[in-house]
């Protein structure tokens, strides 16, 4: 069971400069707690924009750089790579765009936050193609003093 998780604008903006576009503490929270004691796997771009490794998760650094090491992370040079040294049976991809858009040809779920915003971007969620993704959950929240724009919570399954 393979799940993406990503937020993603009203055209699918992902970050730009190598960094995320809002700021969401409830989900980012969210995050924490859904990835926590899973495998995480992320291309090289996403993992130094993070800056260090995730606590309490196994991270894979997928990279086509056969040198590149990190201290407490597994590097992978490919996503076949990263999934087969995964022992996890529900491993998250954590993006960023080069890697979700090879991932969803291959991905069982899709847990996504949509936030309610269009924003400059130089990176992109693909396309969600709805003859294949069925959505089967949603959680709706408004703008607040902490959330400058509104946003979902929504999974998506394989059909
Ligand atoms: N909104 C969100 O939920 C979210 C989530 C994650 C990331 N982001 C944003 O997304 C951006 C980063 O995404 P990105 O698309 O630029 O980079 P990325 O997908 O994180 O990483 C790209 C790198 O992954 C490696 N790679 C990709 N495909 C590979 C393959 N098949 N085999 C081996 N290595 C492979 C390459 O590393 P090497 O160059 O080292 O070979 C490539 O340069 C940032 O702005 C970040 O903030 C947003």
């Amino acid at each position: 069971m393979i799940t993406l998780i990503a937020a993603i604008g009203k055209n699918r903006e992902l970050g730009k400069d190598n960094d995320l576009i809002w700021h969401l503490p409830n989900d980012l929270k969210r995050f924490k707690k859904v990835t926590s004691g899973h495998d995480v796997i992320m291309g090289r771009k996403t993992f130094e924009s993070l800056g260090k490794p995730l606590p309490n998760r196994t991270n894979i650094i997928i990279t086509r750089n056969t040198e590149y090491k990190v201290k407490d992370c597994i590097v992978a040079n490919s996503l076949e790579a990263a999934l087969n040294a995964t022992t996890d049976s529900n491993p998250y991809i954590l993006g960023g765009a080069e890697i979700y858009s090879q991932a969803i040809n291959i991905a069982n779920i899709l847990d996504l936050t949509f936030v309610d915003a269009t924003l400059e971007a130089d990176v992109f969620f693909p396309e969600i193609d709805l003859n294949i993704w069925k959505e089967t959950s949603r959680e709706n929240f408004k703008a607040d003093d902490k959330h400058k724009y509104d946003y979902s919570f929504v999974t998506f399954k394989r059909t």
